[in-house]
């Protein structure tokens, strides 16, 4: 039998939330001590072509990478990158997970990303088996799935399109056959302004939306098998683990919902798995990204702002505006990533947030931050602790990180990351940076990043892009074809290229 990710690979990405150095903050955060991230081991199942794996094996060169998938074309092409970018670092087995044994050791951090649905059963047991048998005593491992109740409604369009691809084989087809009748409904659903048409509408929208890839192997996949959080907290107690709490931690956090949520949860839920299930139930949650230890493992749920001194703090992106007044008479907005707005008056969030400005695509260490914001508002804040973590836990706007991110500036002769280079010269659209973020490539980018590995300069990059056929330089929406102008609009370019991967954190030199 084939296998469909051979058919249809997944798509190429990393995933933020994944990042060792972010599930070791919130391990941190919840009173654990997980190792040093620069030398951790990490194991993968279902690592796919490496996406999420390879540029974290980049990024800490003394830690040890592990990665396991079933699917031999995507393990074949993972190979080939990491050999391409001479990562030493790195294992990749094409090896089924049901076949892990003791042999693979012990890991500070197992990622499972996108499998635990859209697996059978004793794949599912088998997953959090070797998370149980493979964690070292502080280790945290990851596990994404779907759940209920949100993949309720979701699984009915589900069901709708795999009942009408059915009748088409080949993967293409019934990726074409199963838009086409998404289109129907959409088109059918238009003029009923009922529950159903509204409901059905809104996630039509949605899937619609998705990418071939991700649309076949999430919708058209014969196994998806959400569950509710109480469902997988059992499952997992039974096989030895115990709840840390979510990659996003501010997903968690009741203070979140209004008062009237969060005074009827807390009358509902006796515990914290109770506490989820019940916010799951009003938000109507459709995806988990749960964290578990070993059961011998003792987290402790109340944070304290302490356990940031410890940590790196991040922007999730660069602000737009920088407030230059402190005052707590002036009020500064910051918009993030989600879409949410914050608006603050205090001045040690202001001034952090100028502080980490200035650092990004890179973290500050806290104790560098607290300088920081100590020099802009001329006395140390004793409470800017407790502003960074409740701003954490009640948006995306800062992020907390157990190592550092570095922030690279463009370089006499400048080096973009290994592994992006190497996906780009094999033809893919976009890449890992450094802050663990899928960067999507224009066709200058195709050509460009692969050239930088150091050794040339930037009338060398020139000089090489000038020569690259086929490659389109463009003023005014026309064609340069002139050499010299089209040099100079070339050299232009470049310099904004590299002024931009500096930016994404694309950069090693
Ligand atoms: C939906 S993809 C997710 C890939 C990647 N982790 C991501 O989230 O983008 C599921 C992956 O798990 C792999 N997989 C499924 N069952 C497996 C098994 N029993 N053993 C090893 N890999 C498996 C598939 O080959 C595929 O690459």
């Amino acid at each position: 039998m084939s296998d469909p990710y051979d058919d249809v690979p997944y798509d190429i990405h990393p995933f933020p939330q994944t990042h060792p150095s972010r599930l070791a903050a919130v391990a941190t955060l919840f009173g654990l001590d997980p190792p040093p991230v620069d030398h951790c081991r990490v194991l993968e199942l279902g690592c796919a072509h490496g996406g999420n794996l390879l540029p974290l094996a980049e990024a800490f060169p003394h830690a040890t990478f592990v990665g396991v998938d079933a699917s031999a074309r995507q393990v074949a092409d993972a190979d080939r990158t990491a050999r391409a970018a001479n990562l030493s670092n790195v294992t990749l087995r094409h090896a089924d997970i049901l076949d892990i044994d003791a042999g693979y050791g012990l890991f500070d951090t197992v990622l499972c990303h996108g499998v635990f649905s859209w697996v059978p059963e004793p794949v599912r047991r088998k997953i959090l088996d070797v998370c149980a048998a493979h964690l070292t005593p502080n280790g945290v491992a990851y596990v994404s799935y779907n759940t209920y109740p949100g993949w309720h409604l979701r699984g009915a369009v589900r069901d709708m399109m795999r009942y009408h691809a059915a009748r088409f084989a080949d993967p293409r087809e019934r990726i074409g056959q199963a838009r086409a009748l998404l289109d129907f409904l959409a088109q059918a659903s238009a003029n009923d302004t009922g529950p159903y048409g509204t409901l059905l509408r809104t996630e039509l929208g949605r899937v619609r939306e998705l990418s071939d890839s991700y649309l076949y192997h999430e919708h058209l996949e014969a196994v998806n098998d959400p569950l509710y959080f109480h469902q997988f907290a059992e499952l997992a107690a039974r096989h030895g683990l115990r709840y840390l709490g979510e990659a996003r931690v501010g997903t968690m956090v009741a203070t979140n919902f209004t008062p009237d949520v969060r005074k009827g949860v807390e009358a509902l839920a006796a515990d914290p798995v109770q506490t989820e299930q019940y916010l799951d139930f009003v938000r109507n949650r459709t995806f988990r990204e749960s964290l578990l230890v070993r059961a011998d493992a003792a987290p402790d749920w109340a944070i304290r702002p302490d356990a940031v001194r410890r940590l790196h703090v991040g922007l999730a992106h660069r602000p737009d505006g920088d407030a230059t007044d402190f005052s707590p008479k002036t009020t500064a907005r910051y918009r993030t990533p989600s879409g949410l707005t914050i608006s603050t008056s205090r001045p040690a969030l202001k001034a952090a947030m100028r502080v980490l400005g200035a650092a990004w695509p890179g973290t500050a260490p806290f104790a560098e931050l607290e300088a920081g914001v100590a020099g802009l508002l001329g006395a140390a804040d004793a409470g800017l602790a407790a502003v960074v973590l409740n701003t954490y836990l009640a948006s995306d706007l800062l992020e907390l990180h157990a190592a550092a991110v570095p922030a690279v500036r463009v370089g006499e002769r400048p080096a973009a990351l290994a592994v992006a280079r190497a996906r780009l010269a094999a033809g893919e659209d976009g890449a890992a940076t450094r802050r663990h973020e899928f960067y999507r490539a224009t066709d200058l980018d195709r050509h460009l990043i692969p050239l930088l590995d150091g050794t040339r300069d930037r009338a060398a990059l020139v000089d090489r892009m000038a020569g690259v056929g086929g490659f389109r330089v463009e003023q005014d929406g026309r064609p340069v074809t002139d050499p010299a102008a089209r040099r100079a609009a070339l050299g232009r370019m470049v310099d904004e290229a590299l002024d931009r991967y500096a930016e994404v954190g694309l950069l090693t030199g």
